[in-house]
Order: structure tokens, then sequence, then C-alpha cells
């Protein structure tokens, strides 16, 4: 990243009414987003005493923690879909997060003896984790991308999108950068913006670019509003409520970015529990997943500068887009994870 901006912590205790969105609903409709799928599985915990099987003393470390809790998960048989599919770094994040320590210093105090209040803090976490099944981004109201904490709540979609990676990896102006120079970037769109990480992300590798980001979601906005407070960047990002594009007018960008709803039918009926707790609006891209792809693909170009071009985040849709669309030059991009899951096309080779 270009430039790092520091986060006002992030406080635990949040309730669900986060602030009023400052700069959201510039135009547009106010329509509530269609009603969220209620998750088959339940909310309310069993007691911890007939859960945790723990004498004093038994566990003390970290690693201890981490350890007891895989058990537990595995017992339980979660999924992990959010972001990882790794049980370890979904309990070391637990733990951590429990402990005030960013995630990354885990292996640092992985031998460090926690305290018996602490403990027993961590096996409430695990314990809600296993009984709820609620993702752990949402127990602890904290998702992190490229490092960086976002506030998220049932409001949004956690934070999991691959082009936060691909910003730092495609876009830095060196060799085979896909933009030559970051810091010429003056106008960046995140569309279907959620939690609004994205946006902040692209706020750090542009640093010299406003951005505009838009939501159909109310409630999505509102958290991004928060995230946009805790980053200090109400100067530089704006928030809309709209469908896709129609809030902005005829403004053009430098850049748009979009992770849209994109799981198709057959992919939301096979939705994991865990996700169930995530707004459905975030997830559907209707029968093939394309419906809201096939949308910005056909009114991208309106929207980008003559030098622009769209960075999008499709899932496994590959072959659907590539018959349905054979004569675009989308460019497919890999990262750690995952392999031709976003592509870009330059708004030169938009029709
Ligand atoms: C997959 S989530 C992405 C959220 C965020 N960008 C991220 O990567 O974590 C998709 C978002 O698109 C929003 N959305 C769905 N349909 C939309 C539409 N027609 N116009 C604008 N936003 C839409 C949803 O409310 C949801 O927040």
């Amino acid at each position: 990243m270009a430039k790092t901006t520091k986060a006002k912590a992030i406080t635990k205790a949040k309730t669900k009414a986060a602030p009023k969105a400052k700069t959201a609903s510039k135009t547009a409709a106010k329509t509530k987003p269609t009603a969220k799928a209620k998750p088959a599985v339940t909310r309310a915990a069993k007691p911890l005493s007939q859960f945790a099987k723990v004498a004093p003393g038994e566990l003390q470390t970290l690693f201890d923690y981490v350890r007891y809790a895989l058990s537990r998960f595995a017992e339980a048989d979660l999924a992990f879909a959010h972001g990882t599919t790794d049980p370890v770094a979904e309990a070391a994040f637990l733990v951590c997060d429990t402990l005030y320590l960013h995630p990354e210093r885990f292996e640092e105090f992985a031998a460090a003896r926690v305290t018996a209040a602490e403990g027993q803090q961590i096996l409430e976490v695990i314990h809600r984790r296993v009984t709820t099944r609620l993702p752990a981004a949402y127990l602890v109201n904290k998702a992190y991308m490229l490092g960086l904490p976002f506030y998220v709540d049932e409001r949004v979609i956690v934070p999991r999108s691959f082009i936060g990676e691909l910003l730092g990896s495609h876009f830095d102006g060196e060799d085979g950068s896909l933009i030559a120079d970051p810091e010429a970037v003056e106008s960046v769109l995140d569309l279907c913006t959620g939690s609004g990480c994205l946006a902040v992300l692209a706020s750090q590798r542009f640093p010299n670019a406003r951005i505009d980001a838009v939501d159909v979601s109310p409630d999505a906005l509102e958290v991004a509003a928060e995230n946009i407070d805790i980053y200090e960047l109400e100067d530089r990002v704006t928030l809309y409520q709209g469908d896709l594009f129609k809030p902005l007018g005829d403004t053009r960008y430098d850049l748009i970015i979009s992770n849209p709803p994109y799981v198709d039918a057959q992919g939301m009926a096979d939705l994991p529990d865990e996700c169930r707790f995530e707004p459905e609006l975030a997830f559907d891209g209707g029968a093939d997943g394309l419906d809201i792809v096939r949308r910005i693909l056909a009114e991208a170009k309106q929207h980008l500068t003559p030098t622009g071009g769209l960075l999008c985040e499709i899932g496994r849709g590959r072959d659907n887009i590539d018959a349905a669309f054979p004569d675009l030059p989308l460019l497919w991009l890999d990262t750690e994870e995952s392999e031709a899951e976003v592509f870009w096309i330059a708004a030169a080779d938009l029709t």
C-alpha cells in the first residue's frame, strides 16, 4: 500500500444501531432491501457449563486455547466460509481479539499464559461460535482485510473480497501494473460497497482519488459510514444509496471496482449455515449468478474515463461469463487463494 491510514479503535461493545450514514442517501429511493433470509440455525447459546470440558488450569497458553477451540469446532462441524478455510486462523483470530491483540501477533504471544478471567472470556466466545454458528466476525464485530480492521455486523457481508489483495498486487505502478501511476488516479467508484472495506482500501492505494461508493442497502451504508468515520475518510469517500449506477448521474471514473452479488441459484441453496446470517442481498446473483454483473458490464463504459477500467469479482462464474460475453477481452486475475474469480477490462475494450 502506498500510504497507511491509522484506524481509530473499533470498540468491542458496539450496539447494533450504528450512527446514521452522514453522507449516504444523496439521491435515489429510500426503499428497504428485500427481507433477509432467516437463518435456520439458532442464535441462543446453551450455558457454557454444559459445553466447556475444561478443568481449572488445564488450558494455560494462547496456543492451548486455540487447540481446544479446534476440537470444539471439529465436533460441531463448523463451516469456515469467511475469507479463510482455516480453523486455526479462525481460532487464533477469536483468541487474539479477546486479548486485544492483532491476529498477526498470534505467533509472538502463542506461548504466553492467559489469566483465569481472560480464559473464561475466550471459552465464552468459542462457545458462542460453536453453539450459534454466527461467523466469528459478527461475534466480535470486526473483520480484517490486508491487516486492516473493519467494523462489521449482520447488516453487511463479512469482508473477504479478492479485490483487496489485487489492489495491492496489480495497481502499484510497478512493472505489469494495470494502472501506470496510482497517484494519478483521480476518481474511483466502489459499486456494491457493503461495509465500505474496498472503498477504504482504494483510498490508500490511490491517495489522490476521490471515491464514490454505492449500495442499494441503507443498512449496509450505515456500516460503511461507520468505517469511513473510523478511517477519517469523510472528506474523500462519498456514500450513495441506490441501484448500481443510478444515483451517480453521468459521473465518470478512472477506475470502477465491484464485488457484486454473484451467487447462482444452486449456490444460494447450498450456502452454509454461517452464511445465512449474512444479508441475502449480498449474495443473490439470480439464476446463473450474473444478473448484476451483466448490468455492470452493460453500463460501465458510460461511467469510465477513456483510459479507465473495471475490476469486478464474479466468484466461480467464469464459464458463464465467457459463454455470455465471448468477444469481451477479459483479463482474469489470480490471488493467493483464488483463480480467475476477478476480471479486469479496460474502458476502451467495453462496448
Ligand atoms: C458481495 S457484497 C460486497 C460488499 C463489499 N464490497 C465487500 O467486498 O465486502 C455485495 C453488496 O452489493 C449490494 N447490492 C446488491 N444489489 C445491489 C444493487 N442493485 N445496487 C447496489 N448495490 C447492491 C449488497 O447490498 C451488498 O452490500
